[in-house]
């Protein structure tokens, strides 16, 4: 049994997030109240099949006691790295495999890969059986609806289900709406029957615009064929969101200094920058009278020391 097997319908997990899902703030989660499932960023495969960039990819790919079950998310579009790279996932400790096919970054989709795959469904279909070929890892799928139309689900996801993936992730947008339109979850219906009709055994999760745990089981009410469900940016509004619990200052506090402990334990293993670690604060100091002014001192430090100075005050 792999682990999409395992997880009790209907599952929640934590999306990918460049920048944000990394080893720390997944411990954060965790502390919170983990997902099911979660993903790391995405892993190049072809940094990963170069000497140069492996210790890099590598560093992306570290994963803590609590992370697991954890999905290793990759992108690329050389068949060759993906097969490299699956060969090497397994012995990490991840749980499954998943190649994204969605993402509408622009210097990504220029290298040819994320949501760029969605152009080239030949391409995206070999890199897939490459993966698949490459490793005993469940290998699983995560895109949107299409490149610039909505009615092109219709043949995209029709050619992902026709290689039967242990697992599919929509997106409800194009790659063009980008996260500017409200996700289309009025083609769920239509989505849950090319699903059952294509590749009845290929766990179907749907994403976009899902808030929390309560909004996740409101749509299973509506849709029980969807499996799982996969929150994004929920997160940002509530740590807790896979729990059913509205946080206290005190607990969004701590969960702070959990993330600045956890950041300087990590930074004694690689190089970490300390601006992009204040891209959180707001995740944190929110919600509670006196957060707006806290949040304006903090954004305002150069270190993590600087950042406790102000919060003992
Ligand atoms: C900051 C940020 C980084 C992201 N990085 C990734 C990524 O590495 N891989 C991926 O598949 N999607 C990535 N996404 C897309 C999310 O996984 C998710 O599909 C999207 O945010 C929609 O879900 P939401 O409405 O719940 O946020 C990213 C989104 C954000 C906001």
């Amino acid at each position: 049994m792999n682990i999409w097997d395992k997880l009790a319908k209907p599952f929640l997990i934590l999306a990918p997030m460049e920048g944000v899902t990394d080893i720390i703030f997944r411990q954060v989660v965790s502390k919170a109240g983990r997902p099911d499932l979660f993903f790391t960023e995405f892993t190049n495969v072809s940094s990963y099949a170069s000497e140069k960039g492996r210790a890099n990819a590598l560093e992306r790919l570290e994963i803590a006691p609590t992370d697991s079950p954890i999905i290793a998310q990759i992108w690329g579009k050389n068949p060759e790295h993906f097969s490299a790279t699956c060969q090497a996932l397994e012995s990490l400790g991840f749980s499954g495999v998943d190649l994204n096919f969605g993402c509408p970054d622009k210097h990504v989709n220029k290298a040819g890969g994320g949501a760029a795959m969605i152009k080239t469904p030949e391409l995206a279909v070999e890199c897939f059986k490459n993966a698949k070929k490459s490793t005993n890892l469940p290998v699983s799928i995560k895109t949107r609806l299409g490149w610039s139309n909505v009615e092109e689900y219709k043949t995209w996801l029709s050619t992902l289900l026709n290689e039967h993936p242990a697992a599919l992730t929509v997106h409800l947008r194009t790659k063009k709406e980008m996260s500017k339109v409200p996700a289309h979850f009025e083609l769920i219906p239509e989505i849950i029957k090319l699903r059952d009709e294509l590749s009845p055994e290929t766990k179907l999760i749907i994403n976009g615009d899902i808030k929390d745990k309560t909004h996740a089981l409101e749509l299973h009410k509506n849709y029980p064929e969807i499996d799982g469900f996969m929150i994004g940016r929920g997160v940002f509004a509530n740590p807790y969101c896979f729990t059913n619990c509205e946080p206290t200052k005190e607990e969004l506090m701590k969960l702070l200094y959990l993330h600045l402990d956890l950041f300087e334990k990590q930074s004694k293993k690689q190089h970490l920058s300390y601006e992009p670690l204040k891209h959180f604060f707001k995740i944190y100091v929110n919600n509670f009278p006196g957060a707006k002014e806290l949040r304006t001192k903090l954004m305002r430090t150069h270190s993590v020391a600087e950042a406790r100075e102000i919060l003992t005050i």
